[in-house]
């Protein structure tokens, strides 16, 4: 009997249909001469409803055994089911226990639970409600991701992890050494030597995959990344995690406008498909977790982003009739509470933010004819603040020469960089989309920490 995914027996199944099914036990409630187990196999939030009368083989035993997450295969035929809320329901006739879950000590009970003790059981907390809505949702977008990019034909390219450069001249890199624990004297006196360099070189877990991807468009045209990359800030915010998925497209022959159009064009797509693919996770979100997700997701799908530069936002700043924290100056960089304001209370829908004066962004950005400003653009999300950043790149050789002079780092380390300057440059453009942030602002969890699976921060990297 070949296995059936539960949400499709809950669509289509009909009554008299033999099933077998194999999940784990989310309730097991017991009556006279008879019992209900609720299963769940992961492919939607629904459990299958299991009847178990006390005809059923060694039906003793089996109910001793079937206890909250308990891993279980059923077979039965499907049956009308008299309960409210439930079309359908199977009635068993044979039950094997894989394994069984002690209920004295599984630790997920039928209480809702803390995201905090969640966290503190991240192998186990996939099998809630509301990770696993998590979990489905990030892989719809994901596979939005990929098909958005793929039906524009842009290339798919894997850029390093361990890799030399800065991309963003931040200095928040994490260091790789080759040190080899066979090497590592089994003497508990020794000190290891943990300064040892990659094989003689300075090497980093990559902080983009932005100026690799630049190499391969200069030969693609259009192509993008999608892979982890890391950051050594020591920030806990519910925003910020040392790893975390990052998506950069990079265009060949493409101007900051055709960028932001692109992030616009993206966004709306990302939406509107997981909206199609996940509706009943999206709806439980709208319920359980905040109940503006779906009117954002419409928000996105059919309206325009607002688009205002950077001195504009400035100016809007200032007028704001509320004090912030951190000072509205000409030059600085906008903090969060600023992007919040501008997206959630001002404008109510994301914003593009583009212009930044150069004092504040990265090398690689161009200048722009004011030489006071580059073609960069943030697009800034309500409740989350920045969930992409982009720009034009400096195409002209000697002017990125002189900006990465100016900014302390030495052009010869960049030499291939500066290589595409002098063969064949074009005028291009790319951005970066926070993966964690967008599953976060899709789904409306409060912190980053509960939209990937194992979250590494520098309070937690359990395993
Ligand atoms: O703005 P960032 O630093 O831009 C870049 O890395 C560019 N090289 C991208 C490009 O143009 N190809 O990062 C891009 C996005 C941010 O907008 C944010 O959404 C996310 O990455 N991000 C983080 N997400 C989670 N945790 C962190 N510590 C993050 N830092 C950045
Ligand atoms: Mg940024």
């Amino acid at each position: 009997m070949v296995t059936q995914r539960i949400v499709e027996l809950l669509r289509n199944g009909q009554p008299d249909e033999s099933v077998t099914i194999k999940g784990w036990v989310r309730t097991k409630r017991e009556l006279k001469g008879f019992a209900f187990i609720e299963v769940n196999d992961g492919s939607s939030m629904a459990n299958l409803q299991v009847v178990l009368n006390s005809d059923l083989p060694e039906y003793e035993a089996v109910l001793k055994q079937v206890n909250t997450g308990a891993s279980v295969e059923v077979t039965g035929v499907l049956v009308e089911s008299p309960a409210k809320g439930q079309r359908i329901e199977l009635k068993a006739s044979s039950v094997k226990v894989y394994g069984e879950a002690d209920p004295e000590k599984y630790p997920l009970q039928k209480k809702r639970h803390s995201f905090e003790f969640l966290r503190e059981i991240g192998h186990l907390r996939s099998r809630t409600n509301t990770l696993g809505a998590v979990f489905r949702v990030r892989n719809a977008c994901a596979n939005a991701i990929h098909q958005f990019f793929q039906e524009r034909e842009f290339l798919w390219v894997h850029t390093p992890i361990i890799t030399a450069s800065d991309c963003e001249g931040a200095g928040e890199l994490f260091t790789v050494t080759n040190l080899n624990l066979k090497d590592v004297p089994k003497t508990d006196n020794q000190e290891i030597d943990f300064s040892q360099d990659f094989f003689g070189r300075r090497a980093y877990l990559t902080v983009s995959g932005q100026l690799e991807a630049e190499v391969m468009a200069m030969a693609f045209s259009n192509v993008y990344t999608f892979g982890p990359t890391f950051r050594a800030e020591n920030s806990n915010t519910s925003r910020h995690l040392a790893e975390f998925w990052m998506v950069e497209p990079e265009m060949a022959f493409c101007d900051l406008q055709g960028d932001m159009d692109l992030a616009e064009e993206f966004l709306r797509y990302i939406f509107k498909s997981v909206l199609e693919k996940c509706p009943e996770d999206m709806e439980f979100f709208n319920q359980r977790i905040d109940n503006t997700v779906l009117a954002t997701a419409e928000n996105i799908i059919n309206n325009q982003f607002e688009r205002i530069t950077y001195t504009d936002a400035i100016a809007l700043l200032e007028k704001a009739d509320r004090k912030f924290e951190f000072p509205v100056e000409w030059g600085a960089d906008l903090q969060s509470e600023h992007e919040r304001y501008l997206a959630e209370e001002l404008f109510k829908k994301p914003v593009i933010v583009s212009n930044y004066p150069v004092g504040i962004k990265a090398f690689y950005m161009r200048l722009d004819d004011d030489e006071k400003t580059v073609s960069a653009m943030d697009v800034l999300a309500p409740k989350i603040g920045e969930i992409i950043g982009g720009s034009q790149r400096e195409e002209r050789l000697d002017v990125l020469e002189r900006r990465i002079k100016s900014q302390g780092m030495n052009p010869e380390d960049l030499w291939w960089y500066l290589d595409l300057r002098r063969y064949g440059t074009v005028p291009h453009a790319g951005f970066g989309l926070g993966f964690e942030r967008v599953v976060q602002f899709m789904t409306g969890m409060g912190n980053i920490r509960d939209v990937i699976p194992f979250p590494r921060t520098p309070l937690s990297a359990e395993f």
